[in-house]
């Protein structure tokens, strides 16, 4: 296999052997594509490790805004958590990378796409069902997954090859970070029965003393402004996750069901997804008309479930948005959240200029403007069909404890 890859590189120790190992054993060259999902990382230097690996080229893309517009805007829309828990961080961030790395491969004008993702995860799964959706022409390399390598065996490979990776302790944990959180998994984590050490975390740790309260303002379901001041959206999650993180609040610890049929523990650190998320479902509560309320709870795990199988880039994962955005028309207005130490997180308020919410309708005080002549021919009506049904098959007598009164 001649010509030239484009490699999803990371700048850790597996995607630095790659890019060697690509050159040596398939005499490939490689383009090493380093995409700022909003981790942390200098990626000048991650792009000189990539030139030092042996890349002809390096490549740092700012994907922040992009990440945040088009991948996490649509997955807040949804409300989504994968198995109800988990804001699908790394779930996210492969198909902006995809779209980067397909773009890469044009523009140099490489016949294949590579990733450093193993053959137990989901990663894998999400770059290349994402890089056939966008370039069924594009092959793919998937390096880790061929070479056999243990661990030790890759630290001496770079070692031997004299690639510049640095290992640190921190290392025995495979971190994925981005704006929407972190996902943590390896080391002592493996054991399910295992409380997570607490210097896993980084984002939920806890040096608030009192309680937080703080107001998260949306247009059409896009968070736009933190306490009454307009902010950038990258800025806001960023803000918002500072904010919820420092009482505790945001840590997921679950066992999980991979798409490659492994089950998984998986710590998560996501306070700002997890407040957006509370915050933007209860601005919902308010804003959404009941059955167009209800439909969309039944959709909202379909669609996480879609993003986490990897299949962002599918019909049905781009018609399911379609139909959340034509939810979020309405959804504006404000929410106030409270969080305490210890990491609880509370909705205390809430208000929509388009809210549904009728204080004459809803009040029991003298304002009331409610029907109530209406009401019990209403609820005759509504209930027909199950006194029918409890008069002529018995059945109300059968459910009473005792037999009920005839
Ligand atoms: N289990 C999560 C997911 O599939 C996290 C994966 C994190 N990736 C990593 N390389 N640590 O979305």
């Amino acid at each position: 296999m001649a010509g030239r890859v484009v490699l999803a590189y990371s700048g850790g120790l597996d995607t630095s052997v790659a890019v060697h190992w690509m050159g040596a054993e398939l005499g490939l060259e490689v383009i090493a594509v380093a995409v700022d999902v909003g981790q942390e990382g200098d990626f000048e230097s991650i792009r000189q490790r990539a030139l030092a690996a042996g890349a002809v080229e390096a490549v740092v893309v700012d994907a922040k805004d992009e990440f945040a517009s088009d991948f996490i805007v649509p997955t807040l829309a949804a409300n989504a958590l994968y198995e109800g828990r988990y804001p699908l961080v790394s779930s996210l961030s492969r198909p902006v990378i995809v779209r980067h790395l397909v773009t890469e491969a044009r523009r140099h004008g490489a016949s294949a796409v590579a990733h450093g993702c193993t053959g137990k995860g989901n990663d894998q799964v999400r770059f290349e069902v994402g890089t056939r959706a966008l370039a069924p022409d594009l092959e793919i390399v998937a390096p880790v997954r061929v070479w056999g390598m243990t661990r030790e065996e890759t630290i001496g490979y770079a070692e031997k090859h004299d690639l510049p990776i640095t290992i640190s302790r921190d290392r025995i944990y495979s971190i994925d970070e981005n704006l929407w959180g972190k996902a943590i998994e390896c080391g002592i984590l493996e054991d399910p029965w295992e409380a997570p050490p607490e210097d896993v975390f980084s984002l939920t740790v806890p040096t608030a003393t009192a309680p937080l309260e703080f107001v998260i303002g949306f247009e059409a379901g896009v968070p736009v402004s933190l306490d009454g001041t307009r902010i950038g959206l990258v800025d806001l999650i960023a803000q918002v996750g500072a904010l919820a993180g420092s009482t505790g609040f945001g840590r997921v610890d679950m066992v999980e069901g991979r798409r490659v049929g492994i089950k998984s523990r998986e710590v998560y650190e996501c306070p700002a997804a997890l407040a957006l998320i509370a915050a933007h479902a209860d601005l919902e509560g308010l804003t959404l008309e009941r059955d167009l309320a209800h439909e969309k709870l039944r959709l909202e795990p379909r669609f996480a479930e879609l993003a986490y199988d990897g299949m962002w880039f599918s019909p049905l994962r781009e018609a399911l948005s379609a139909f959340m955005a034509s939810t979020q028309r309405h959804v504006t207005g404000e929410v106030r959240l409270r969080c305490s130490p210890g990491g609880g997180l509370e909705v205390v308020g809430r208000r929509s200029p388009e809210g549904l919410y009728d204080y004459g309708l809803a009040t029991y005080d003298a304002a009331d403007s409610f029907r109530h002549e209406d009401a019990e021919g209403f609820v005759r009506v509504f209930g027909l069909g199950v006194q029918t049904w409890a008069a002529k098959q018995g059945i109300g007598r059968a459910s009473i404890p005792g037999g009920g009164s005839e």
